[in-house]
C-alpha cells in the first residue's frame, strides 16, 4: 500500500518506532474497518498525522473513516466529538477506542472555510459554527484546559531562557504572565473545540458549515477564537484583517473584547512557538507577527500597554 510521503514522515518523526509499527499495521486495520462496517474505502484525503479516507457503505451511504494512533490525543478527540454540541460538530457514527478508529458522517461538499474569499463572510461563518458547537463544561470534565496550555508555555519558557525563534526570553515570560492572569481570572468556562480554524471548518451544504477534528479544550470562548484569528491572513495588511475579524466576532457573539485581545497575545506566542523547528531555526512568519498585532490592538482600545496591564498585577 502506497502511503503519502509527508504523512509517513510526520508519523515516524512524532512517534518513532511506535509510529512505524502503526504504519505497518495500517493495511490490516483498514481491512478490518471494511469488514466490520461493510465499507468500500476510497483514496485518502491529504494526510498529516491521521489516516482519513472517504468510504461507501453497502447501502450506498457515504462516510469517512479516521484512524489515529490509539492514546491520549485520540481519546480526547473522541471525547470531544461525543461531548460537543452536535449542532456545530461533525457527527460520530461509530468508534473503536482501542484501535483508534472513528466512523464519521461525510461532510459534503466538504469545502474548507479557507476557500471563502469575503472576510466578512468568513468571520460570520466562524461565529455561527462556534455558537453551534460550544457545550456546557459539565459534559466532560476530563478534557484538557487552558491551564494545560499555560503549563506548556511554562515548559517552553524554562527550556528556552534566552528565547525561541522570533521571541526573546522576556517575550516568552510576558506571554506566560498574561496566560497566568487570564487563567486565574477566567469565568464562564465552556467545552470548546481546541483547534478551531479555517481548515477544520467545512461546508455542509448551502449556507451550512460544520467543524471537524476537535482536540477538546475547557476554557473561555474568547480563547478558542485565537487560532482562527491567526489563520488565513494575507501577506500584506494582516493587522487590518485581524482588527476587522475581532470587530465582527464581538458583534456576532457576546465576547469580552479585552479578554479576547489578551488571550490573543498569550496564545499567539504559544502557537508560534509550536512552529519553531529547533534544528533549522525556521518558524511560521505569518503566525509570529500576531503577538505584536494583538499588543497594538490592545493599546489602541485601552490606552495603555500590556506591560502596564501586567505592572498593576502580581505575577
Ligand atoms: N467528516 C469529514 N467529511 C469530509 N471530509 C473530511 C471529514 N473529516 C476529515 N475530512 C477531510 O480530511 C482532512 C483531514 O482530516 P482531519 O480530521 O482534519 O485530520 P487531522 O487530524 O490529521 O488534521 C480534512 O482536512 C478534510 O479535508
Ligand atoms: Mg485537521
Amino acid at each position: 500500500m502506497e502511503l503519502q510521503d509527508k504523512f509517513v514522515e510526520n508519523v515516524v518523526f512524532s512517534f518513532q518506532e511506535q509510529g512505524e509499527k502503526w504504519l505497518n499495521d495500517l493495511p490490516h486495520l483498514l481491512h478490518y474497518c471494511e469488514r466490520k462496517w461493510g465499507l468500500s474505502l476510497k483514496e485518502p484525503y491529504t494526510l498529516s498525522y491521521n489516516y482519513v479516507a472517504p468510504a461507501v457503505t453497502r447501502d450506498g451511504n457515504e462516510v469517512v473513516v479516521k484512524i489515529g494512533l490509539p492514546g491520549q490525543e485520540f481519546n480526547q478527540e473522541l471525547d470531544a466529538l461525543q461531548a460537543l454540541n452536535p449542532k456545530g460538530i461533525v457527527r460520530l457514527l461509530d468508534e473503536e477506542r482501542e484501535r483508534g478508529v472513528l466512523l464519521l458522517e461525510k461532510v459534503e461538499p466538504g469545502t474548507m472555510l479557507s476557500t471563502v474569499e469575503k472576510e466578512e463572510e468568513v468571520s460570520q461563518i466562524a461565529a455561527s459554527v462556534m455558537k453551534g458547537l460550544v457545550a456546557p463544561v459539565e459534559n466532560k470534565k476530563g478534557l484538557p484546559t487552558t491551564r494545560d496550555r499555560e503549563a506548556e508555555l511554562a515548559r517552553i519558557c524554562e527550556e528556552n531562557p534566552t528565547g525561541l525563534g522570533p521571541f526573546s526570553g522576556a517575550d516568552l515570560k510576558r506571554a506566560l504572565h498574561v496566560f497566568a492572569i487570564m487563567n486565574t481570572t477566567a469565568s464562564n468556562l465552556k467545552l470548546l473545540h481546541g483547534d478551531f480554524h479555517h481548515y477544520n471548518i467545512l461546508s455542509n451544504g448551502r449556507d451550512s458549515w460544520i467543524a471537524i477534528d476537535p482536540k477538546g479544550l475547557i476554557g473561555e470562548v474568547e480563547y478558542d477564537f485565537i487560532q482562527f484569528l491567526m489563520n488565513g491572513l494575507p501577506q500584506e495588511g494582516a493587522a487590518d484583517v485581524i482588527a476587522n475579524r475581532v470587530n465582527r466576532l464581538t458583534e456576532e457573539l457576546d465576547l469580552n473584547l479585552k479578554r479576547l485581545l489578551l488571550w490573543g497575545y498569550a496564545h499567539s506566542v504559544l502557537s508560534s512557538a509550536w512552529t519553531v523547528d529547533v534544528t533549522t531555526g525556521k518558524y511560521d512568519r505569518s503566525f509570529s507577527q500576531c503577538p505584536a498585532i494583538f499588543k497594538d490592538l490592545y493599546e489602541r482600545y485601552y490606552g495603555h500597554t500590556i506591560d502596564d496591564f501586567l505592572g498593576k498585577r502580581a505575577p
